[in-house]
């Protein structure tokens, strides 16, 4: 069987994508079919760890011995990050987040109006940032590095050179312990069983790559690379 090293650790990951509702029938959203984080969940829990998954808009089973968290937007995903988040030892960010929400939500449902020269005519939808959940996070936990932190990213590029000069920067931007570069757009990732990543962490020059390869192989891979983070830096 799998190796029981994640026991007495509890992990949280988020997964899926959110929505950001206009009115009680239309949402903005994202391709995010939550295959990764659904993955991550599973392979921590049959590693022995206590894992509660913050799960947006995902249809996918539970996984066995997996808490879920069902939330639907990124300020209720933030809610609910930051109420499971004592006593988390890893937080793998794997969600896709809305960068940006309707400023505004429609009680009721918003109509065409219809008539003379109201053919062309078409409501604007005014967007807000939201919250960087990730950076929040880093930003909270002072310099200590506890939770460890794990951030995504979707990446495109015309080869693994261009998609690691991106992931390098989000790396350095967004501060967190590891970050697992997905690479988009080459028919892999978003809906598919298949990723190909690049696992990165601050101050080494050396990417690892996994893949093409299904999600529960990179979720294993992920997972090592946490491992192995907590044997290099004693006492997190
Ligand atoms: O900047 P970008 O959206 O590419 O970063 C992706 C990473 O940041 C993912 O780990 C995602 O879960 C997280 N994120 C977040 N809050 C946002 C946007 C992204 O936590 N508003």
């Amino acid at each position: 069987g799998p190796p029981a090293d994640l026991t007495g650790r509890h992990v949280l990951v988020s997964a899926g994508g959110t929505r950001e509702p206009l009115d009680p029938v239309r949402f903005l959203g994202n391709r995010s079919s939550g295959k990764q984080g659904y993955a991550l969940a599973a392979v921590a829990a049959a590693r022995g760890a206590r894992v509660t998954l913050v799960s947006a808009n995902a249809s996918l089973p539970v996984p066995p011995g997996v808490d879920v968290v069902e939330i639907e937007t990124a300020l209720e995903l933030q809610d609910a990050v930051r109420e499971a988040l004592p006593g988390v030892d890893v937080i793998v960010m794997a969600a896709a987040v809305a960068d940006f929400r309707p400023r505004a939500y429609q009680d009721n449902k918003i109509k065409k109006t219809h008539g003379p020269g109201q053919e062309d005519a078409a409501p604007s939808v005014e967007l807000v940032r939201n919250p960087d959940i990730l950076a929040g996070l880093v930003a909270d936990r002072g310099t200590g590095r506890t939770p460890l932190i794990v951030g995504f990213a979707a990446e495109t590029g015309d080869d693994s050179g261009d998609v690691l000069t991106h992931a390098r920067a989000k790396l350095e931007r967004k501060g967190c312990d590891l970050l697992v570069a997905n690479e988009v757009g080459r028919d892999v990732t978003f809906g598919k069983d298949d990723s190909l990543v690049h696992l990165l962490r601050p101050g080494q020059d050396e990417a690892r790559t996994v893949g093409p390869a299904s999600k529960t192989v990179i979720a294993a891979a992920v997972w090592d690379e946490v491992v192995q983070l907590w044997t290099a830096v004693p006492g997190v």
